[in-house]
């Protein structure tokens, strides 16, 4: 399904299609067995939807970027972040030191290894003059959010990872009308895996020879990862 997001000229792979048929099955399973909670989003759309205010369609279409969406993109900051405490060893050891804390942690890793790069393409309403560049009205732009994470003017040397960094929001999450839905639980996420990666598996080492990123523009993440836990047995 990420593939299916990548700026290109081709189709999508046929692959991607069908990871969207699986989750789709998924979902209407679930939706066929009320297996949802009462109080919860999925359970306000399928009101909006009997209400005749949306269509069904929409509705399973949203249910499954709303997966993809909070599933994909955090165990690519996982992958991301594991890969950048491997190459900054004195990043990593002010975590096992305890001299960071987790969620500080987590915004930097986040800046750093942002697993989305693109936003999606806005359409100017009207001319803008951005630097010394003119936005003409109907003109598309497509935000990388990653180019601006390293911006050396907002993030003093941002191509180095620094857990110490004063907070300052990054390009992470979007900004405006369409900014993540999901950014504050992702936060949470990463910070709490980091913290269980470091307190459970003190010493972890990535096997750094059998990782491998995965080929896509959009997204920006690791095919695997794979750590040696015990690394002195
Ligand atoms: C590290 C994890 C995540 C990253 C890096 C990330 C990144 C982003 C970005 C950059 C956008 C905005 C795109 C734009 O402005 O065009 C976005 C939108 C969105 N994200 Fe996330 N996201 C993450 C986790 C999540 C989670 C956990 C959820 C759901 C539980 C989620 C749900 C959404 C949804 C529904 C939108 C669309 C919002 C809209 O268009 O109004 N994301 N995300």
């Amino acid at each position: 399904m990420a593939s299916a997001f990548d700026l290109r000229r081709a189709q999508p792979p046929a692959a991607s299609a069908e990871a969207y048929r699986e989750c789709q099955a998924f979902v209407e399973e679930r939706l066929a067995r009320q297996a949802y909670r009462p109080d919860g989003m999925v359970a306000g759309m399928v009101r909006e939807v009997a209400q005749g205010r949306w269509s069904r369609e929409d509705m399973v279409a949203n249910i499954v970027f709303m997966l993809f969406a909070g599933q994909e993109t955090v165990v690519d900051a996982l992958g991301n972040a594991i890969v950048a405490l491997d190459r900054f060893p004195e990043q990593r050891a002010l975590l096992e030191r305890g001299a960071v804390d987790w969620s500080s942690a987590a915004a930097e890793l986040l800046r750093y290894g942002a697993s989305v790069q693109y936003a999606v393409a806005r359409i100017a309403a009207q001319d803008i003059d951005l630097g010394d560049v003119r936005i003409a009205a109907g003109e598309a732009v497509v935000p990388v959010l990653g180019s601006g994470n390293r911006d050396d003017a907002v993030f003093a040397d941002g191509d180095r990872l620094d857990l110490t960094r004063p907070p300052t929001m990054s390009m992470t999450f979007g900004t405006g009308l369409h900014v993540c839905l999901g950014q504050h639980v992702a936060r949470i996420e990463i910070a709490a895996m980091i913290e269980a990666l470091f307190t459970r598996a003190p010493g972890w080492r990535l096997d750094a020879a059998n990782a491998e990123r995965r080929a896509s523009m959009s997204f920006h993440g690791m095919a695997t990862a794979p750590l040696i836990l015990n690394p002195a047995a």
